[in-house]
């Protein structure tokens, strides 16, 4: 028997992925984020993120709204707690050098940041962070993104075995941080353990899930240990062949895995205008 036309569902154009390294990222082609995406087109968007850890699309004329609309597509997002860096809508914060009347429009800190994961000092740190390029400086300021994955995978199994099961504590105090670590937070400083190892819900693969900006110590070891152990893990997972490198233009809208990705940023001048839209969204509690 014959389908009904009607009963017949063409499948949905081939979405066009470029991966950008060897390391991960992916440009996504041919598509409109001003434009609503059905749910089709949306799903592939969605596999090829789990694929390539870090999307990019280039050219995109993007209101907040549009931004959160996307966003929203993957989850809730999460709560801004600094509150004075949000414009218009509660789920965009400005990140940004530019001062007005002598204050910072955005937040983080100007310049060089060590290599981090979003909201880690959280119980649900952040699941993906948007970034959408406004003004960027003629050099620097690039976004570096290092793969967690293979950063797990290529340890030695003797260290596997000795971080598998183990818990480390995430610290961030949002006055001083930026290229600045320390073993002892400051009293009052967020902080939250989380497994060393973590397992991302969508792909089943382990990731190495500590940073050199934000993890303290790795808890239950000596404290010699823990900080030997963190310095052997931070070199190891910041390897350059594990990175890739986003030259932003503007107009850019990269989104980050932060369950199996780190991300940095490179210096850039204080006279030059850097000013990006970021959503988070709200992720699950590691495991
Ligand atoms: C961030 O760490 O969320 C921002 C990264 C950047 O400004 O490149």
């Amino acid at each position: 028997m014959e389908a009904a036309a009607s009963e017949i569902r063409s499948p949905p154009p081939a979405l066009g992925v470029r991966p950008l390294s060897s390391a991960l990222g992916a440009e996504i082609l041919g598509i409109d984020l001003s434009d609503d995406i059905d749910a089709r087109m949306f799903a592939q968007i969605r596999d090829a993120w789990h694929q390539n850890l870090v999307i990019v699309l280039r050219g995109q004329n993007l209101s907040e709204e549009d931004q959160v609309r996307f966003a929203e597509k993957f989850g809730p997002p999460a709560v801004i707690h600094t509150k004075q860096f949000v414009r218009n809508h509660p789920a965009v914060m400005l990140i940004s050098n530019v001062r007005e009347d002598g204050k910072p429009i955005g937040a983080l800190p100007d310049g060089e940041m060590h290599f981090h994961t979003d909201q880690c000092h959280q119980e649900r740190p952040a699941m993906a962070s948007m970034l959408y390029a406004l003004e960027v400086p003629r050099a620097g300021g690039n976004t570096l993104f290092a793969n967690g994955y293979t950063a797990y995978e290529t340890l030695p199994a003797e260290i596997q075995r000795h971080i598998d099961g183990r818990k480390a504590l995430n610290a961030y105090d949002y006055e001083t941080a930026a290229m600045k670590r320390g073993t002892r937070p400051a009293p009052g400083v967020p902080s939250y353990a989380h497994p060393v190892v973590r397992t991302h819900p969508a792909t089943g693969r382990k990731a190495l899930y500590v940073n050199r900006l934000m993890t303290v110590r790795i808890e239950g070891l000596p404290a010699q240990e823990s900080d030997e152990l963190l310095t052997i893990l931070f070199d190891h997972q910041e390897r350059r062949e594990f990175i890739y490198e986003h030259v932003w233009r503007a107009g850019d809208l990269v989104m980050w895995d932060n369950r199996c990705t780190l991300h940095a940023r490179t210096d850039f001048s204080p006279d030059e205008r850097r000013l990006m839209r970021r959503v988070t969204i709200l992720g699950e509690k590691p495991v």
